[in-house]
């Protein structure tokens, strides 16, 4: 459903992004993993066009694309299929849960108030916060701010949402509710491309792991494979980083 193929990305003359290849099919809940700084970040707004690519092609939804020629009508035709989350929610503060929701749906999609309401309570009801509609990003902890985060990309039914670190910025207590929320979507059969340091989380809920090193993807493949077969030293020695961190 998306491929893309020798995407290239420089900040300072620094290459960022080096050749990356990925695929996701529909379904797929891929989790990319790596050490900070590897270019996990840079290649998911490359993936929403929220970051130019130097370089690279791009197959999505049947249609072949070169990733640094799109047009901003192109991208923001891209972007009616896709849906963004991010580590620090980026909730408007002055617009209630249900008005953060229908927002993307009333003007970019052109829905009736009353459509976009139904649409926006029945994705809050599947983050569990039908509750809270009326309530501001301040009347809400963080795990429930990215919850209605994560309802308002469901909401506009994209084919697939990019999830940047969703529980990094959470307390330990509010990280398991998040990923409950994600874990639902994956069963319901949401095509996810997600960040996460939550190795464990993407161990059990993932279909394929990418691992970015460097700028590099060290390796891609099936989750079973990536943990069960993992042959690489350096991709080793991070996942037994990450055990004694949970340890
Ligand atoms: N806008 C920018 N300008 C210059 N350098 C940048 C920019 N964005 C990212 N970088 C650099 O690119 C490299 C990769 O950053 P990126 O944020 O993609 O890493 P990451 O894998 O997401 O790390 P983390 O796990 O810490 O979030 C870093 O060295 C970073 O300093
Ligand atoms: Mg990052």
């Amino acid at each position: 459903m998306l491929e893309v193929t020798g995407l290239k990305k420089s900040f300072d003359g620094r290459q960022i992004l080096d050749r990356v290849d990925l695929t996701v099919d529909k379904g797929d809940v891929l989790a990319v993993l790596g050490p900070s700084g590897g270019g996990k970040t840079t290649l998911l707004r490359c993936l929403n066009y929220l970051e130019r690519a130097d370089e690279g092609h791009m197959t999505f939804r049947g249609q072949s694309m070169d990733m640094p020629g799109l047009s901003r009508k192109e991208i923001a035709a891209y972007r009616r299929h896709t849906a963004f989350v991010f580590q620090s929610y980026n909730l408007f503060s002055n617009k209630t849960a249900l008005q953060n929701v229908t927002e993307g749906l009333l003007i970019p999609r052109k829905m009736s108030k009353a459509e976009a309401r139904d649409r926006a309570m029945a994705a809050l009801e599947k983050v569990g916060l039908a509750d809270r509609g009326d309530a501001y990003p301040s009347q809400l902890s963080g795990g429930q701010q990215q919850r209605v985060a994560i309802a308002r990309a469901v909401a506009v039914q994209p084919d697939v949402i990019f999830l940047d670190e969703p529980t990094s910025a959470l307390d330990p207590e509010l990280i398991g509710g998040v990923l409950d929320v994600i874990r639902a979507l994956a069963e319901d059969g949401m095509t996810m491309v997600i960040v996460t340091h939550e190795v464990t989380f993407a161990r059990h809920v993932s279909t394929r792991v990418l691992f970015m090193d460097q700028g590099k993807a060290l390796a891609a493949a099936p989750t079973a494979a990536f943990f069960e077969e993992q042959t690489s030293e350096r991709i080793q020695s991070f996942l037994r980083s990450l055990d004694r961190k949970d340890g």
